[in-house]
């Protein structure tokens, strides 16, 4: 099925077929579990391919120290990172992403032409609208192909997984590119680059290095870079067995970027003037939604998969602090080794972060078919949930 078939028919099976012997169990209170959410015979599905691209040379905290009040001792104490990635001014979320994709459809074996569908997912989007999946299929060459822009943030790959479930069941796809791409340099709290990269002549002042410290809860823990996944549907049992989701728009404030079309025009000088166009991010109070909800997400996803704990080989959790991770392993009671971690090299790269670490678990090897996977991630909105997976 190429991609503008995909888009016709697909629609026509999404609004009008129930599949025979679908069953429909009652909406949970607090949340959408996958079984309710699918409401019919599921799919399989495997991920046949991935790819990875981190921009340019890292940054460490020693060059981050050059341009804010902050230090390698305390960064890596409070998140384990030690450095990460900027998109090169000029370049967008989009421009990543195909790097990352490129590499994905070529390590599965295809070529553009056979992705039936692109999940795109970013919170730095190259424009304001529309968003960047339209940039990302035209670039690849697949123009035609239904390119959904998601956005909910670093709990992305879990919303991208119900997504493709869900259009693998409707008959609207075979195979489908999930990508996660991130330009966040775009709101990193200094003006000068020149003083970051340590350049002769270049000197900081002291109005922009008391702004950035103002920042720096958030400037030191995002990186940029993207990842991809490409999925292909399976008459077999591989791909989620259970799936605990959530949304809580209470907390937006916690995590967010204050500019937006509340304004007139939408960027004004009274925006600039309150730095509108940075995030602000309550980091205290996200830590403890991290750690409180998603155990809570996890045992709600075995329970649906009808999967134990200890069957779980690999606890594959978005990357937003080492100690958050560290914090739900103990609370799980799940070994350190089975809980992989990369953000000492890249810090939290948002939606790219899980497309990323698996990306390295399957070149390295530690991902080996009929393993049980279990995903984790918190994000702004806030979004957070979990899925058990099969390889
Ligand atoms: O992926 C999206 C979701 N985002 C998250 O999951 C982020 C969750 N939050 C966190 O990871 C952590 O809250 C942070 C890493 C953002 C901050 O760590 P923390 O342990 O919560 O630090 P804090 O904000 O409570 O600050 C502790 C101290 C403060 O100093 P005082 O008041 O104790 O003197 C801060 O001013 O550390 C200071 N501080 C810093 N010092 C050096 C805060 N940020 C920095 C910094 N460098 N970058």
């Amino acid at each position: 099925m190429n991609g503008h078939e995909a888009g016709v028919s697909g629609l026509a099976n999404l609004f009008v077929t129930k599949r025979a012997g679908s069953t429909t169990k009652p909406k949970p209170a607090d949340g959408v579990s996958h079984a309710a959410a699918i409401g019919c015979t599921m799919s399989g599905f495997s991920i046949v391919g991935s790819g990875r691209y981190l921009p340019g040379r890292p940054y460490t905290n020693d060059d981050l120290a050059r341009v804010m009040d902050t230090n390698d001792e305390w960064v890596r104490q409070r998140t384990g990172i030690q450095q990460r990635h900027f998109c090169p001014e000029g370049k967008g979320a989009s421009d990543l992403a195909i790097e990352a994709a490129r590499v994905a459809i070529e390590d599965a074996g295809k070529v553009p032409e056979e992705i039936d569908y692109i999940l795109f997912n970013t919170m730095t989007p190259d424009h304001v609208f529309p968003g960047s999946g339209p940039l990302v299929g035209a670039a690849l060459g697949c123009p035609g192909v239904p390119a959904l822009d998601m956005r909910t943030q670093c709990a992305a790959m879990l919303f991208s997984l119900q997504m493709a479930q869900g259009l693998f069941d409707a008959g609207v796809a075979r195979t489908i590119l999930i990508v996660g791409a991130e330009a966040h340099a775009g709101f990193m709290p200094w003006r000068d680059w020149d003083v970051l990269d340590g350049k002769e002549g270049a000197v900081r002042t002291p109005g922009d290095f008391e702004r950035a410290t103002e920042h720096r809860g958030y400037a030191v823990i995002f990186g940029d870079g993207a990842g991809a996944l490409v999925l292909e549907k399976r008459d077999h049992a591989t791909g989620i067995l259970g799936m605990d989701l959530h949304t809580d728009g209470r907390y937006v404030d916690q995590l967010y970027i204050p500019a937006g079309f509340r304004t007139r025009p939408y960027i004004n000088d009274l925006v600039l003037d309150q730095d509108g166009i940075l995030p602000r991010m309550v980091g205290r109070d996200v830590f403890k939604h991290a750690i409180t909800k998603l155990p809570k997400s996890v045992k709600k996803a075995l329970k649906e998969a009808d999967v134990t704990l200890s069957e779980i080989d690999w606890f594959v959790a978005h990357q937003a602090n080492d100690r958050i991770n560290d914090a739900i392993r103990e609370r799980l009671g799940v070994p350190a080794e089975k809980v992989p971690s990369n953000i000492a090299r890249y810090g939290n790269t948002s939606t790219a972060t899980i497309p990323i670490l698996l990306d390295e678990m399957r070149r390295d090897g530690r991902l080996q078919s009929g393993q049980l996977l279990c995903f984790l991630a918190l994000g702004a909105g806030l979004h957070w949930g979990a899925a058990i997976y099969r390889t």
